[in-house]
């Protein structure tokens, strides 16, 4: 189903709202799945919002949290969610870190006691519009096997980077340390297609290309992608007093009870470094530069990170929005959420 932006986020916001969440907190996190939505990320748009409406009903995300700042050093700050949503926190504290960086060049806050954020570019690009460098990782919860491993001990853990260009033109790079976040295989699950068997094993640790056989997603580049998912989980958890590794709570475990998630957004202020304008400048020629890279066979142009996205973005602000049915018609009805992912083994079918 082909829909508007605008008709996508009234959807969402109506949903989340009947849900149990304020006004303003669905449309917070609205636009964050919109926004993933627009730019192709479907994995971290609609797909998720019968998740989160299941979770705000049974009481697993705070809709009345006390959101609080507390400013623990010139450039460190930590956000405490108490357990509301995480779109709406993330996105706060971003803004507090951008104020700091601001005035002292960099700025680094960790954000405590929330819920599932979305697609962490979101959070970086708000850094970038104001011409500044954004940089974001989370925890995420158990699900990729450590290399050599074969149960699973870090979550997808993404990181996400966005540097501004001219004209606000901008590098967004965002991505699971895992081959591919666990939204892209539930997407394949959504569209009963198949997936690469490089992206996740089943319960035996073997190679599986069918999405409902995954039971742990593999690390990109082997112990590369393991020992960044590791730095990810030190930073937004260790780090900030969290669960960690394994013990972060799972995503469909008791949606009754809040998930204590952390995050951590780093905010670097390119004009305590060199001339902003050249910087910018620069930025714009990388991606220029990266563009004009002679093609490799079977590519017709390099593409520079984002790129494909922010492409997609302005196709979806002209064409409208892809939603699967099943998303289209859950969201058109009345139904809250049908029970579907409470006390569920992650992995399960
Ligand atoms: P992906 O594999 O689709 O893309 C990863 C990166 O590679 C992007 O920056 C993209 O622009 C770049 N890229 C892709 N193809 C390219 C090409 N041909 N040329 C140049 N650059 C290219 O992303 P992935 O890993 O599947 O993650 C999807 C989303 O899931 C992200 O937004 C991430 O933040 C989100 N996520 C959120 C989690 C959470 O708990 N909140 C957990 C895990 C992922």
């Amino acid at each position: 189903m082909n829909v508007t932006k605008e008709k996508l986020k009234d959807l969402i916001r109506t949903k989340l709202h009947n849900a149990g969440l304020s006004v303003e907190h669905a449309d917070g996190v609205a636009d964050v799945l919109v926004y993933a939505d627009a730019r192709g990320i479907h994995s971290h748009g609609a797909i998720r919002v019968e998740y989160y409406s299941e979770r705000i009903a049974k009481g697993g995300i705070n809709v009345n949290p006390d959101f609080s700042f507390e400013k623990t050093g010139p450039s460190a700050g930590l956000f405490n969610g108490d357990n509301g949503s995480g779109h709406v926190a993330a996105k706060k504290a971003m803004d507090e870190a951008i104020k700091m960086a601001k005035e002292t060049g960099i700025a680094v806050v960790g954000v405590k006691r929330i819920s599932h954020s979305g697609a962490l570019s979101y959070f970086v690009q708000q850094a970038a519009r104001v011409e500044m460098i954004g940089l974001s990782v989370c925890q995420a919860d158990p699900m990729a096997v450590p290399f050599g491993g074969a149960e699973p001990y870090y979550g997808t853990n993404p990181i996400a980077f966005a540097a501004p260009g001219k004209d606000q033109k901008m590098i967004t790079f965002d991505m699971a340390t895992t081959v591919k976040a666990w939204g892209k295989v539930l997407d394949a699950r959504s569209k009963n297609e198949p997936i690469p068997d490089n992206w996740a094993v089943d319960q035996h640790g073997e190679p599986t290309a069918d999405p409902f056989q995954v039971n742990g997603l593999l690390p990109i580049a082997g112990a590369k992608g393991y020992g960044l998912a590791m730095m990810v989980d030190i930073l937004s958890g260790i780090l900030l007093g969290l669960p960690f590794g394994n013990r972060v709570s799972p995503l469909y475990g008791d949606l009754s009870k809040g998930r204590d998630l952390g995050q951590l957004h780093i905010v670097i202020n390119p004009a305590f470094f060199t001339d902003l304008e050249t910087f910018k400048q620069n930025i714009s020629q990388t991606m220029a530069d990266l563009n004009n890279i002679t093609p490799a066979p079977g590519f017709e142009q390099v593409s520079y990170p984002g790129q494909g996205s922010a492409l997609r973005e302005i196709e979806s602000e002209q064409n409208g929005i892809e939603i699967v049915d099943d998303v289209y018609n859950y969201l058109i009805s009345d139904v809250i959420h049908s029970n579907k992912y409470g006390n569920k083994d992650p992995f399960a079918k």
